[in-house]
């Protein structure tokens, strides 16, 4: 079983790490920094996105390992059109409801939760710790940092980011590309496009 990650990020390295504990036996990083970046960590680079491209169909499995959101979806996007076979990466240890779902590409690790009915979109991260509670609808190509908690029936639009430790009320939507920061204690709606901080979280950016 050999799998590609796309993005020889710190981040990469968790999602790697997952699938060698799911069985993946052969795991292999490309990244655009290539050559300049021949290694991450204990595993190879072997090459940019272009050479991924080309041999696509060596892999039964491609992952996108990017944390910035846009980024990844551009990337994973690409992906899609030259016919990888987009995997999820749910680490063992993680905790996710047979009743929940969730799309191609997103990765949930280590002790993050997805509770019954709960729908997770393609290419997100549901990073280590966070909590994805029932009824919640997560937008594609979010970020739900470690620790963050999505009480239930939170809706994130696409491409949202919310940072380690933060909370959002249960029913509370947070649009399209918005921003949580670390911390940050959410009790009402966040439009899109904005950056919120503190506790009650106010916006803090446009
Ligand atoms: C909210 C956030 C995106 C802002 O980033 P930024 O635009 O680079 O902001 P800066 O670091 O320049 O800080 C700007 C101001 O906001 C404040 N601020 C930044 N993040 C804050 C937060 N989470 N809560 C409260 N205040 C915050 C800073 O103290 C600073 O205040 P000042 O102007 O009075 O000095 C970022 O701080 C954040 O919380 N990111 C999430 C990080 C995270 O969870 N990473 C996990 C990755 S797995």
């Amino acid at each position: 079983m050999r799998l590609a990650i796309l993005g020889a990020s710190g981040h990469g390295k968790v999602i790697a790490d997952a699938a060698e504990q799911l069985g993946w036996q052969d795991v292999i990083f490309f990244d655009d920094a290539w050559p300049s970046v021949k290694e991450n960590g204990p595993w190879s680079v072997n090459g940019p996105t272009e050479r991924l491209i080309e041999r696509v169909s060596e892999f039964d499995g491609v992952v996108v390992g990017i944390g910035n959101n846009r980024t990844r979806e551009e990337k994973q996007c690409e992906l899609a059109r030259a016919g990888a076979n987009l995997v999820s990466i749910v680490h063992p240890a993680a905790t996710v409801s047979s009743r929940a779902s969730f799309g191609p590409g997103t990765v949930v690790f280590a002790n993050a939760v997805i509770n019954p009915c709960a729908y997770v979109g393609g290419g997100v991260i549901v990073n280590t710790g966070a909590v994805v509670e029932h009824d919640c609808v997560v937008g594609n190509f979010a970020h739900i940092s470690p620790n963050a908690v999505l009480a239930g029936g939170v809706k994130l639009g696409q491409q949202v980011w919310v940072g380690a430790c933060a909370s959002i009320k249960q029913l509370v939507s947070v649009g399209d590309a918005s921003i949580v920061g670390m911390g940050a204690v959410v009790t009402k709606d966040v439009g899109s496009g904005v950056t919120v901080v503190g506790n009650p979280a106010r916006i803090r950016r446009q």
